[in-house]
C-alpha cells in the first residue's frame, strides 16, 4: 500500500445549490460529483480514501463509494456541524490515524475536472515538508480565494474574496484551485493552530499556507482552469457538465469512433470501436456498445447493451434492452425494459416493446405493441399487431414459434401460442392457441352486396338534408 492517502472534502452546506440533496451527489455525465475527484486522486497514487462528509450525507456517500473504489480502503469521517474546510481537514486527517499514510492530498468534492497530472504535479511539488497548492490565473476571479506572494515570489498567504483587504489584493487574479499536497505531520501541526478570526467566523484550510510559508515552505502548482472549476450553483453544475461531456467525446474520438458535436455520452458507458454517433444522440447509464454501431440523430440509450453492428434509425428509445448483433430499429422505436433482440432482426416506426425477446431475423417493422412475449427466429409481426398481455390484474405472455407469419391488424389477446410456421390472418383477435402450420383465420366473413353502394349513399344524403332543414327551422 502506497504511503500517499487523500481527503476529499465533502461536508460543506452547499446553500448555493438550493438543494436538498448533498452537492457531491449531484451528478454530472452519469456519475456524482465526487466520483471524478477521487478517480483522479487514485490514479495520482493515492490509495487510500477518506471523505469528510456531514451526517446527512454520510451513508449515501459511504455506499457509493465503497461500490466504486473499494470500502477496505475507504475512511469516512463525519463532520458535524460544519465549521469550515480547515476543520474538516482535521477531522479527515484523524480518519486516517494507524492508516500508514504519510503524505496527504487534499481535494474538495466539487472539483470533478481536476485530473490526475495534476495531483501527481502536487505529489512532486511537496516534497521535504513543503506544502503544495494548486493556483491558476483567471481573468475573472470573483468568488475565489486570491494567492499573495512575498517579495521573492514564493506565496505568503491565501486570502479569501471577503477576506481581502486592499485594491491591489483585489487587483490579483492568481486564485487557490482548492487542491493541496504535503506530508501528513506538518500538517497535522498546522491545522491545531488555525483560528476561525476571518468573515465567515471559520476555519479556513487556507490559513495553512501563512503557517507553512513562515517553516517549512510552500509552493505553488499551475493548474488548467478546467481543472479546478469549482461546483457551488446549478449554472457552474452545467457549465462542468459541458467540460466533462466534450472530454469523454474525445476520448472516444481518440479510440476510433465518430462522435458528433452534440452527443452526449456518459462518463460510465463503454464503446467500440468505429460507432457512429450523430447529433442529439444520449447515450447514459451501463450501456455498452459493440464495434461499428450506427446509432443516427436523436436516440437515447439507457443502460443497454448494443452488440456489434446495431443501427439504431433516427429518435430511437432504448432502455434495459439488449440488441444483438445487426439488429435494426427505427425511425421511432421504443424498446423498453425486457427487450432482447437477436442476430439480425428489425423493429421499425412506432413498434413498442417491453419484456420481449425476438429471435434471430424476427421482424415488426410498423405500428405494434409486443409486451410480455417470445417471438421465434424468422417470424414476421404485421404492422399494428398488439400482443394484449394486461387483463387489468394481470400480465399474461404471447409466444410466437419460428417462421410464423402475423397478418396486419391482429390482437393476440394472451396467454396465447402460435406453433412453428403458422400463419394468421389480416385483423384476427387470436384468443386461441394456432397448432404449428395451422392457418388461422379470427373475423367475420366478409359480405359483397352488388349495386348497394348506390342506394346507400342516397340514404345517406337525404338524412343529411333532413337534418339541415330541421335545425333552421
Ligand atoms: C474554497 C477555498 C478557496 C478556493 C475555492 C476553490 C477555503 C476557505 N476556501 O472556497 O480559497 O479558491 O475553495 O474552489 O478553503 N467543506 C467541508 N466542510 C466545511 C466547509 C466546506 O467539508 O465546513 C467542503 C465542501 O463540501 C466543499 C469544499 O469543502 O466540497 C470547499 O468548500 P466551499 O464552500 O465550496 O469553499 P469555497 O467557497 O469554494
Ligand atoms: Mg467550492
Amino acid at each position: 500500500m502506497s504511503d500517499l492517502a487523500v481527503i476529499v472534502l465533502a461536508a460543506g452546506r452547499s446553500r448555493r445549490m438550493k438543494s436538498r440533496l448533498s452537492k457531491v451527489l449531484h451528478r454530472i455525465a452519469g456519475r456524482p460529483l465526487i466520483h471524478y475527484p477521487m478517480r483522479a486522486a487514485r490514479e495520482a497514487g493515492a490509495e487510500r480514501i477518506a471523505i469528510v462528509a456531514s451526517p446527512d450525507g454520510r451513508e449515501v456517500i459511504e455506499s457509493y463509494a465503497a461500490d466504486a473504489f473499494g470500502a477496505n480502503t475507504l475512511h469516512i469521517a463525519v463532520q458535524d456541524p460544519p465549521r469550515g474546510t480547515g476543520d474538516a481537514a482535521r477531522v479527515g486527517l484523524m480518519a486516517l490515524e494507524g492508516s500508514g499514510a504519510r503524505r496527504v492530498l487534499i481535494v474538495c468534492g466539487d472539483v470533478p475536472l481536476v485530473d490526475a497530472a495534476s495531483l501527481e504535479a502536487l505529489v512532486k511539488a511537496s516534497t521535504g515538508g513543503r506544502l503544495a497548492l494548486a493556483t491558476c490565473e483567471l481573468p475573472d476571479p470573483t468568488g475565489y480565494g486570491r494567492i499573495l506572494r512575498d517579495e521573492h515570489g514564493r506565496p505568503s498567504e491565501v486570502v479569501e474574496e471577503r477576506d481581502l483587504r486592499s485594491d491591489a489584493q483585489r487587483a490579483t487574479r492568481e486564485v487557490n484551485a482548492g487542491l493541496y499536497c504535503s506530508a501528513i505531520e506538518p500538517l497535522a501541526r498546522a491545522l491545531e493552530e488555525l483560528t476561525p478570526d476571518n468573515a465567515q467566523g471559520e476555519y479556513y484550510l487556507t490559513d495553512i499556507v501563512k503557517l507553512f510559508a513562515g517553516a517549512t515552505g510552500a509552493e505553488t502548482v499551475d493548474v488548467s482552469r478546467d481543472a479546478m472549476l469549482g461546483v457551488n450553483d446549478r449554472q457552474q453544475l452545467c457549465d462542468a457538465e459541458q467540460i466533462m461531456f466534450a472530454r469523454i467525446a474525445r476520448r472516444h474520438r481518440e479510440q476510433g469512433c465518430r462522435v458528433a458535436a452534440t452527443a452526449r455520452i456518459d462518463d460510465t458507458v463503454e464503446m467500440g470501436a468505429d460507432c457512429s454517433i450523430a447529433d442529439g444522440v444520449h447515450l447514459r447509464g451501463s450501456t455498452r456498445i459493440g464495434e461499428e454501431c450506427f446509432i443516427d440523430v436523436g436516440c437515447v440509450v439507457t443502460d443497454s447493451q448494443l452488440d456489434a453492428r446495431v443501427r439504431l434509425l433516427p429518435y430511437s428509445v432504448v432502455s434495459a434492452s439488449h440488441l444483438g448483433s445487426e439488429a435494426q430499429l427505427g425511425p421511432f422505436t421504443h424498446t423498453r425494459p425486457g427487450t432482447e433482440l437477436g442476430r439480425a432482426s428489425r423493429l421499425g416506426n412506432f413498434v413498442e416493446t417491453k419484456n420481449t425477446k425476438l429471435g434471430d431475423g424476427a421482424k415488426a417493422n410498423h405500428l405494434a405493441y409486443l409486451g410480455d412475449g417470445d417471438v421465434g427466429p424468422n417470424s414476421n409481426i404485421g404492422a399494428g399487431t398488439i400482443f394484449c398481455n394486461y387483463d387489468g390484474y394481470s400480465k399474461h405472455r404471447t409466444v410466437i414459434g419460428r417462421d410464423v407469419f402475423i397478418g396486419s391488424d391482429s390482437q393476440l389477446v394472451a396467454p396465447v401460442s402460435v406453433g412453428d410456421a403458422a400463419f394468421v390472418a389480416t385483423a384476427c383477435s387470436v384468443t386461441e392457441d394456432v397448432p404449428a402450420g395451422a392457418l388461422a383465420i379470427g373475423r367475420a366473413r366478409q359480405v359483397n352486396k352488388p349495386g348497394r353502394a348506390q342506394t346507400l349513399r342516397e340514404r345517406l344524403a337525404s338524412q343529411k338534408a333532413e337534418n339541415e332543414a330541421k335545425k333552421r327551422r
